[in-house]
């Protein structure tokens, strides 16, 4: 990896003129390198912004976020996925209060420390907003030195990780980590793109590039394959009394914990009688499916008018109101949301 020695001057020097402007940049404080950080996994920019914004608004700092109501915080990530990192932000916020007093730590081992920041989010904190020397590893960056290097090394592996991570710790500039990260990141993002189309007339490191001096830019980087998913035909009631729909709080723990839902069950099961419910009718209401790291859901939706509004516990009725303003639906279930909607009548 001995190129990357010629690296930094010429991404700086790009960095300088094509960054792009984005609101946790203009005033990187740790609280808002950390929230944005925390968006951007597995998100792009665009769908980041007004998320970023929204958030901002309600948790201004680690305070408020320690203090927020579950389902604010919920209905505030509603549609950006991944929902384990909101509830384990605000975990990290009521840690940053016990344990340091609300002052964002400053060191990289106690960022790390921090529930939901792992090697690469703890990097980007450190480095963005504290200025220290340390690398931020996350898919793009793999890319972006796996074709600079020319290594074919599986990106998805530990040893991979830790040999880019080691590298770059020893060419990171350190007057300006943050930038050298973010550079990275961004030519990743912007230049080096993956699935065999980068812009390498675009990129300020191709001079020094193995992959593209090679003509192996479509072969690199290489990627282990992920094991295939479960697929999962579910059951989806809609159930209707008046202009309410019935939903129920998912469990504390496991997949979309604690967000809001029409009721489900795998396909196979009965469940209207053992929830005491009895639609005069149902009938099909669409079909959907969504995708999740290791599950995919099939879902075939029943719509049915409930004749009294008695509720197995815990489950309410909600109105359009309390849908778009109230309960976090999740994205899995958008599917239904216009089935849903045609029936709970206008405003
Ligand atoms: N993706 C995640 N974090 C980023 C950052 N700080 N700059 C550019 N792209 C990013």
């Amino acid at each position: 990896m001995d190129q990357l020695q010629q690296l930094p001057i010429p991404l700086l020097t790009w960095y300088r003129d094509h960054a792009r402007v984005l609101p946790w940049r203009s005033d990187p404080t740790p609280y808002h390198v950390w929230v944005s950080e925390i968006m951007l996994q597995q998100t792009r920019v665009a769908a980041v912004l007004d998320y970023y914004r929204r958030f901002l608004e309600a948790a201004p700092a680690v305070s408020h976020l320690a203090a927020l109501p579950q389902d604010q915080l919920m209905k505030l990530w509603q549609g950006l996925g991944y929902y384990s990192r909101a509830r384990n932000l605000q975990k990290a916020a009521a840690q940053i209060m016990e344990r340091h007093g609300g002052v964002f730590p400053n060191t990289y081992e106690e960022i790390r420390a921090l529930a939901g920041v792992g090697d690469y989010t703890a990097g980007a904190i450190a480095s963005i907003a504290f200025g220290l020397p340390v690398p931020a590893v996350d898919g793009n960056v793999l890319r972006v030195i796996a074709r600079v290097t020319g290594d074919s090394g599986d990106i998805a592996s530990s040893p991979m990780k830790q040999k880019v991570t080691r590298a770059l710790a020893e060419v990171i500039p350190l007057e300006t980590p943050g930038d050298f990260n973010q550079a990275l990141m961004e030519l990743g993002a912007t230049v080096c793109l993956p699935n065999g189309a980068p812009l390498c007339e675009k990129c300020p490191a191709a001079h020094l590039c193995r992959a593209f001096q090679e003509g192996r830019t479509g072969e690199l980087p290489v990627k282990a394959a992920k094991k295939a998913r479960r697929v999962e035909e579910r059951r989806v009631y809609l159930l209707f009394y008046g202009d309410h729909v019935a939903l129920r709080r998912r469990p504390d723990r496991g997949l979309l914990a604690g967000l809001w839902e029409y009721p489900n069950e795998p396909a196979d099961a009965e469940p209207l009688e053992q929830w005491g419910l009895a639609p005069g009718s149902l009938e099909r209401a669409g079909t959907g499916k969504h995708i999740f790291t290791h599950i995919e859901w099939h879902m075939t939706a029943l719509a049915g008018e409930l004749d009294s509004p008695a509720l197995p516990e815990g489950w309410v009725w909600a109105d359009r109101v309390d849908l778009r303003d109230v309960y976090a639906v999740p994205n899995a279930y958008q599917s239904f949301s216009r089935a849903v909607l045609d029936r709970l009548g206008h405003f």
